[in-house]
Order: C-alpha cells, then structure tokens, then sequence
C-alpha cells in the first residue's frame, strides 16, 4: 500500500477533534513545529519538494520566502478552497473528510509567515465542508488550538471561514482577494504580487487547500522523507479527482510519477475504462487533452506531463472513451470559458465568446470552411495578451483538440451543404445561435 500523505484519514470520522488527535494530529503543534524559527520552516518545507497543488505547482517554499517580515503590515493568510476547474473536486472532499488537517496546516504556514489572521476562501455552493469546517473550527478554538497562546506556545492565530459566490474566475488569486475584500471578483494586474500586496494591501500568502493538508505529514516525517515518495523535482504525493468514462471515479492519491494508466486501471484504484479509451485530459479542464497513445506513455508529474506538452494541473483527471464526442467536448469548454471570463480584457471578453459562437455553429451542423483555421487563429491572438490566464486556459483545449482529433471536426463541417459559403458578420452576433 503506497503512502499516504494527505487522505490517510479518509473514512476514519476525523472531522471530531478527538478522533484526529487519535491519529497522531496536531502533533506538529504539541512537539515541533514552534522550536523552529521560520527561515528554518520555510527551508524545510523547500526541502520537502512540495509545489502548489492549485494548479500552478509554484515550490512552496519558495513562494512562502517572498513573503516580506516586518513591512509593518500585518501579514495574511487565504486558503484557496474556490475549486472551480471542470473536473476538480478533490479539495472540498479533503475539508469535508479532515478538515483539522487543513487548520494544522494553515498553523504551520501561518507561523512561518507571521500570519496572526486567515481566511479560508470556500466556494458558496460546498455547504456540507462548509458546515464541517466551522465545526471543526469550533472545536479547535475550544481547544485552545486556534485564538490567543496556542498550546501555550506565544502564537496567536485567528481563521475566517469566507463564502465565494460561485464564479470560477475567483479562483484566481488576486480575483479571490478582489471577492474576499468586496469588490468584484476580477483579476487584478502583477506585479504586485500578492507576496507583497495581496488582500488589504499587505502581504498575503494565498495556498490551495491540498498543498497546505500536506504540511501536517511532512513535519512528522521530514522533508526527505517527502520529497523521496516522488521524482527527484516533483516530491511527495498528489491527490488526483478522477471522472469521466473509468470504473471506478474518485479521489484517489498517489506518489507523484505513477503512471497514468496504472491510475485508471489499477483494481485498488480507478479499476479500468468504460469502452475502449480515446483519451485523457489530465490536470483539469484547461491542460491540453492526450490521446490514448500518449495517455499510455504519460506519467503523473509535473516534468513527465510538460514533456507531452500537457499539465499536472490541478490533478484533475477526465478519461473519455470512443464514444465521445471531440467536437461535444470541446463545445461545452467554449461556452464555460466564454461564461467564466470576467470581461476586463478585450481579447479574452470578445475572443473566448467569439469562440463560443464559432464551436456552436460547427456542432449545430452550420460549420463552414476556415472555421477551424479560424478558431486556430484566435486562440494564438487571446493567449498572452490578457491580465490572468483564463483566455489561455480557453485556448489551449481549442488548439489541442482541434489539433489532435481534426477529422472529427473536418466530418461536422462537411455536414453542411453550404459549408462553402463566406460567413457574414451577423452569423456570429451574440444570441445568433442559442
Ligand atoms: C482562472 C483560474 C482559476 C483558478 N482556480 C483555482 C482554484 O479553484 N483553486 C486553487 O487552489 N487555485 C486556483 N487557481 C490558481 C491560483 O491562482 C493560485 O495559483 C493558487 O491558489 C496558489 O496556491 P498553491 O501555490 O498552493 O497552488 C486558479 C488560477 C486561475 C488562473
Ligand atoms: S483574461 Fe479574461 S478572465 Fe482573466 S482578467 Fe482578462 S477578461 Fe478577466
């Protein structure tokens, strides 16, 4: 049985105080963690390997050291529980199942950093982890884990547990501040980073739910330890939300390097594919798909999946069958992207909805020639020239699944018999086709 890291508790009722402590939680906190300083926590937590399980596997570490001490601000701390990446749902099973982990977590980083205030930025609609982990958060304020002199220690951390209202672009770091400050939900232009300037202009460290969960184990075993489950550059474990056409979808974790196809087709794992496989999307629903030849060749780590030209992502792993419809598929992510872009950048506001209208035609049956040169086109003119990467994240499923599976849109085009005349302007005004 491999080892794991992060959902050891999973099935064990851990979300009671009690029960967790009975499995050896918080233990950081009664032993080791406050004779560290925090340039020697932050070496640690670089040693260990652990990269941002949010999607952009920044080293942990790292990030925590641009952090400035003593700018005389207060330094804060917001957990990114937003969770809005088609096919990503591991974090609000992770609170729901061992919320305590996350608070531990959130107290190691936060004192590393200084932090005396946290948030926790859950998307709205996650109300039973919601409910969890205000219980959770009851019982270690009780507890004297959480509030003023915890454990006797000095070190004094208060957590807010802050509702998201559902948008996807909230996600986005500086978005998420954006929302948890009031405004609007929009990204906002770096630098400043939020190291530096984050929410309430002061410096902010903003962590995923995941990567935080995996702190409690690491200052229990080491750093080395961790590091070595993995690759040499991409340490520890990952935990991977699995769906789509497998036997078995869910959860699951495993070290980082596994090869994809023992993920989808172990017996302790996802137990195999419904039908005959067609290919995976494997980090989330912006990392460009794999066919089944490459999904074959494809290992579960940052620099194994980069060298397919795909990403690890968020871990969120969508296996489809040859039942599938490439052209479906690729229709249901331009609307989302068109749906979820905030608006503030012209490329992304007028390109992500242009490609909207364009995938809508071609799956309506009305596709013309040039209209995949065209979809190709716009993707290359919305990437890089926006503030976030959503416009990216749009582009990158376009260019990849037209690229990978273009007979099948070349045979929706060729439906229609007047697929050789010239589009005009007025095809494409919103509210043409729908
Ligand atoms: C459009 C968009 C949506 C995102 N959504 C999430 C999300 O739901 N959860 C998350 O942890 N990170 C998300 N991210 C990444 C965050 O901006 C940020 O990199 C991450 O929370 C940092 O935490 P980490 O270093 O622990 O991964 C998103 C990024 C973008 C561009
Ligand atoms: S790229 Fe899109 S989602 Fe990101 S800030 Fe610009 S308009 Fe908003």
């Amino acid at each position: 049985m491999a080892t794991l890291t992060v959902t050891q508790n999973f099935g064990k009722g851990a979300r009671d105080l009690e029960v967790y402590r009975s499995l050896g939680g918080y233990g950081s906190i009664s032993s080791r963690l406050f004779d560290l300083s925090q340039f020697e926590l932050i070496d640690l937590v670089s040693r260990s390997g652990l990269r941002g399980r949010g999607g952009a596997g920044f080293p942990t570490g790292m990030k925590w050291s641009f952090v400035p001490r003593n700018s005389g601000k207060p330094v804060y701390l917001v957990v990114n529980a937003d969770e809005g990446e088609p096919g990503t749902f591991k974090d609000h099973v992770l609170m729901q199942e061992d919320p305590h982990r996350l608070i531990e977590g959130m107290i190691v980083c936060g004192w590393a950093l200084g932090v005396r205030t946290a948030y926790i930025y859950v998307r709205g609609e996650f109300l039973p982890a919601i409910e969890t982990l205000n219980a959770a958060l009851k019982q270690a304020y009780a507890a004297g884990l959480l509030g003023k002199n915890i454990g006797g220690s000095g070190y004094s951390l208060d957590i807010y547990v802050h509702r998201g209202a559902g948008a996807y672009i909230c996600g986005e770091e500086t978005a998420l501040i954006n929302s948890l400050e009031g405004f609007k939900g929009q990204p906002r232009l770096k630098p400043p980073f939020p190291a530096v300037s984050g929410a309430f202009a002061s410096p902010t460290c903003v962590n995923n739910v995941e990567t935080l969960m995996a702190l409690p184990w690491i200052l229990e075993h080491g750093p080395e330890a961790y590091q070595a489950l993995g690759t040499p550059k991409s340490g520890g474990t990952k935990v991977f939300s699995v769906s789509g056409d497998v036997k078995r979808p869910g959860v699951y974790e495993v070290p980082m390097g596994t090869p994809l196809m023992e993920l989808l087709e172990s017996p302790e794992l996802c137990q195999g594919i419904v039908g005959e496989l067609k290919g995976v999307i494997p980090g989330g629903s912006s990392s460009p798909v794999l066919t089944a030849e490459e999904a074959r060749k494809a290992n579960l780590d940052y620099e194994a999946l980069a060298a397919l030209k795909t990403m690890l992502g968020s871990g969120a792993v969508v296996a489809f069958n040859t039942e599938r419809s490439a052209v479906g598929m690729l229709t249901s992510l331009t609307r989302f992207y068109a749906h979820e872009s905030c608006g503030q950048c012209t490329p992304c506001r007028e390109g992500t909805g242009y490609a909207d209208r364009i995938m809508k035609t071609i799956a309506s049956g009305k596709g013309r020639e040039g209209d995949l040169d065209h979809m190709l086109d716009l993707a290359a003119n919305f990437s890089y020239t926006t503030i976030c990467p959503l416009a990216i994240a749009d582009a990158w499923p376009i260019e990849n699944f037209i690229g990978k599976f273009r007979p099948e849109f070349e045979a929706e085009v060729a439906k229609n018999p007047d697929r050789g005349s010239p589009r005009v302007t007025k095809d494409f005004r919103p509210g043409a086709f729908w």
